[in-house]
């Protein structure tokens, strides 16, 4: 069968890994999913986009390393479920990544905003998260393992971007990642640690001007190419975050946890208009 073909063995840096990926049907979470499977690992891709997502398995060709599954993040039983597949069909979970998203209507007042709308965002892009790491957590005590990481964003650590709910639920992703890093079950003081490796990480970049930026933002190609960067000439790629992810997934980062990784080129530290070193 044609598919994507793995890096060879020596680059490959997810060799026998195991991961699931929610909003894993399209945008950054299929191209993590692309590139893990070609770093060695083996994909669970859930999402509710129930025909790309199952088309992105066929993309990745190879049957018996990439899975498809109907999982609506905010229903506690289908992501139960989904790790409960995970582990049936391959042993043991690995690295979980929180990545599902939806943004809401781009209103800038917050009188125009109303609480459906805004517990609708929240329910996707925060208890999506706690869901997805309370289960993950759950199966990788018993192989004293495990990678979890959030997907973050700009709005994570700066407000002004995108809508209330969307820029709350983004600062909330990244502070679960750091309390759900210390780890499932009680430890006393000088109790010895469980886990061989266990980090909980928050990956946030700057904006990518994809399927899902275009539609909340409403921009076309040029409309994209004209939002700010720090970075003259260079934009940011979905493959960009996908290569941090990898990173956060690999063992090459072990004792990196807790940590919001922004994958911005500096926008979110430097603000230079003070002009001191203009
Ligand atoms: N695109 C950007 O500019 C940008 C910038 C910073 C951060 N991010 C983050 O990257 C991540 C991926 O975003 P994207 O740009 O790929 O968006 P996207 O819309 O392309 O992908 C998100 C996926 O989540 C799925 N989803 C939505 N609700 C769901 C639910 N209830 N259950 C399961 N799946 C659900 C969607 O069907 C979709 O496939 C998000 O966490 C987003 O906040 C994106």
């Amino acid at each position: 069968m044609v598919g994507i073909s793995e890096l060879p063995s020596d680059a490959r840096r997810l060799q026998g890994k195991v991961a699931l990926i929610t909003g894993g049907a399209r945008g950054v979470g299929a191209c993590m999913a692309k590139l893990f499977y070609k770093h060695g690992a083996k994909v669970v891709i859930v999402d509710i986009r129930d025909e790309l997502g199952q088309a992105l398995c066929d993309e990745i060709g190879h049957e018996s390393s990439s899975s498809y599954l109907h999982c609506d993040v905010t229903k506690e039983i289908d992501v139960e479920n989904a790790i409960n597949f995970t582990i049936a069909k391959y042993g043991k979970l690995d690295i979980m990544v929180n990545n599902a998203v939806i943004a809401g209507e781009a209103k800038t007042s917050i009188l125009d905003n109303d609480v459906a709308e805004f517990e609708q965002v929240v329910g996707v892009n925060l208890t999506g998260p706690f869901i997805g790491t309370k289960h993950a957590a759950r199966v990788m005590i018993p192989n004293k393992r495990g990678s979890i990481i959030m997907v973050g964003s700009v709005c994570s650590s700066v407000g002004g971007i995108a809508p209330h709910a969307y820029t709350s639920s983004k600062h909330e992703v990244a502070a679960l990642a750091p309390i759900a890093a210390r780890g499932p079950g009680p430890r006393a003081p000088g109790e010895p640690p469980m886990f061989v490796r266990f980090s909980v990480n928050c990956l946030s970049p700057y904006f990518i001007a994809n399927a899902f930026a275009k539609e909340h933002f409403k921009l076309d190609d040029e409309g994209c190419s004209k939002v700010y960067s720090n970075l003259k000439g260079v934009v940011l790629q979905e493959e960009d975050a996908a290569e941090a992810a990898v990173y956060l997934a690999s063992d090459e980062s072990k004792y990196v946890s807790g940590h919001n990784l922004a994958v911005d080129g500096g926008f979110t530290t430097i603000n230079p208009i003070f002009g001191l070193f203009a």
